[in-house]
């Protein structure tokens, strides 16, 4: 399952992000990739842990607590401490899985991958390329959104970034576990709980109501590891 979550961030925390990144320091992107990965990785990241990464990482953490739809969507248990890259000119990632199992730095504390996540930061006009890539059984599907939009997707598929060819891309990523591992039942979840908010609009009065919202809650009971 993917999952569009537009105006993540505003406008204004949009450029604030960009106004930062464009003056720290960046390194080598292979930092936190594995020995798969590091080999079709070229692009740049803040410094995980430096204080422009742990200034933005917080401003997107803030954003992400305050968004019903990313957490209908996730049921995030644990979210990794949001990273930053930039895409110049000619930078890429070749096809690669994410690693299953992350550290979260200076906590001891390790998240499984359920979901990865890439919210963008560059408007899509301002570069060519530099597409997410997603391949599933139903084929490739490619993500390039407006600033400030986010896309989550499962950390089970292969997925690459296209060469971006004009311009530079910015994006914030990061991944998370679910209190739900199965995807497949966390998209019926979704999908339930999106269905009760537009029954929420339409019959708000309904005992009907009442009953699915037991539903949900209930299968969410069974099936949470919290
Ligand atoms: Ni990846």
């Amino acid at each position: 399952m993917m999952v569009h979550i537009p105006n993540v961030l505003t406008a204004t925390e949009v450029a604030h992000c960009r106004e930062v990144m464009e003056k720290a320091d960046w390194v080598d992107g292979r930092i936190t990739a594995g020995h798969q990965s590091g080999q079709v990785k070229k692009n740049l990241q803040l410094a995980e842990g430096g204080v422009a990464a742990r200034e933005l990482g917080a401003l997107v953490g803030a954003a992400l607590e305050k968004n019903a739809l990313f957490i209908s969507a996730a049921l995030p248990q644990r979210v990794f401490p949001p990273l930053f890259n930039r895409y110049d000119t000619s930078m890429t990632f070749g096809s690669h899985v994410d690693n299953a199992i992350r550290a979260v730095p200076g906590t001891g504390q390790r998240i499984r991958t359920d979901l990865s996540a890439t919210l963008f930061l560059s408007e899509p006009d301002s570069y060519d390329g530099g597409e997410l890539v997603v391949e599933d059984t139903y084929g490739d599907h490619s993500v390039k959104l407006p600033a400030g939009d986010l896309i989550l997707y499962p950390s089970t598929s292969l997925h690459h970034v296209t060469p971006v060819t004009r311009g530079v891309r910015l994006a914030s990523f990061f991944w998370l576990q679910s209190l739900v591992r199965e995807s497949s039942q966390r998209s019926l979840l979704f999908d339930l709980d999106t269905a009760i908010m537009r029954l929420n609009q339409e019959v708000p009065a309904s005992p009907s109501l009442v009953m699915l919202t037991g539903v949900y809650h209930n299968l969410l009971r069974q099936w949470a590891e919290p």
